[in-house]
């Protein structure tokens, strides 16, 4: 019989499985991060992947003061690239701010338990929230209930304080606008199409397109 292309060959003709912790082959520093979470309070999507030489592992180490009690979430969506030790302060962080004092006494128990907090009394933040297609660079600083954008690019070592509109390169502390990546027609054009929906199939056609900048052939994909 003559053999025809096995599943592995498939699968490579339309880019790496997004179930594969290490899709880069011989470069295990790469990992596609929803298979290295292990918090039911990360969610992560397919072919977003988490780039460190010390190992993807070490991801869930800068998503830091995430306590369950909380119950806050970290959501990121597809196809982001984030690079090493950029972190994500979630609210666990944050201390009653409307008191004479910031010390956190309640936690220590042992007489102090009725300085705690009731949970609402917490400036929290909400979720924290990354689009699709979003490049975060290196030790960028992510703070609680952050929205950043679909397309958008953080800069390395950004302290990010207030949303990011979508297709926006944010940097500095605090990060502000640098530029938009394109003009808001085209934008709007993008966040249409939401290429990152399709399926493996359709981006392996159109991967020219949409490396390249013509909107227009973009639309027309199929
Ligand atoms: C965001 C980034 C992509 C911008 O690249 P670029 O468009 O070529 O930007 P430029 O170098 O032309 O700089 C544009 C402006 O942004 C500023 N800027 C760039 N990076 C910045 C940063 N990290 N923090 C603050 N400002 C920054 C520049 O000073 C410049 O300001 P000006 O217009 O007032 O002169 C790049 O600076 C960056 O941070 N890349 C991240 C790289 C990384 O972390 N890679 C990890 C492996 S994936």
């Amino acid at each position: 019989m003559r053999s025809g292309p096995g599943r592995a060959n498939l699968r490579r003709m339309h880019g790496p499985s997004p179930d594969e912790k290490h899709p880069m082959a011989g470069f295990p520093q790469v990992g596609f991060l929803k298979n290295w979470i292990t918090r039911p309070n990360i969610v992560v999507g397919d072919y977003t992947y988490y780039d460190d030489p010390e190992g993807p592992e070490r991801f869930e180490q800068n998503v830091l003061y995430h306590y369950p009690f909380i119950g806050d979430r970290l959501v990121i969506g597809k196809f982001c690239a984030i690079a090493k030790d950029a972190r994500f302060i979630m609210n666990g962080a944050n201390h009653k701010l409307t008191g004479l004092t910031t010390y956190p006494f309640g936690i220590f128990g042992e007489g102090w338990e009725p300085a705690r907090p009731a949970l609402e009394e917490l400036p929290l933040k909400g979720d924290t929230v990354i689009g699709n297609d979003v490049w975060i660079g290196y030790e960028a600083l992510i703070f609680p209930g952050v929205k950043i954008g679909d397309g958008a690019i953080v800069a390395a070592r950004s302290v990010v304080a207030r949303h990011v509109r979508p297709y926006s390169v944010v940097g500095g502390n605090p990060a502000e606008l640098l530029r938009m990546r394109f003009s808001q027609e085209k934008i709007a054009r993008l966040l249409a199409i939401r290429w990152w929906d399709w399926d493996a199939a359709k981006i392996t056609r159109n991967l020219k397109t949409l490396v390249a900048a013509d909107i227009d052939a973009l639309e027309r994909a199929d």
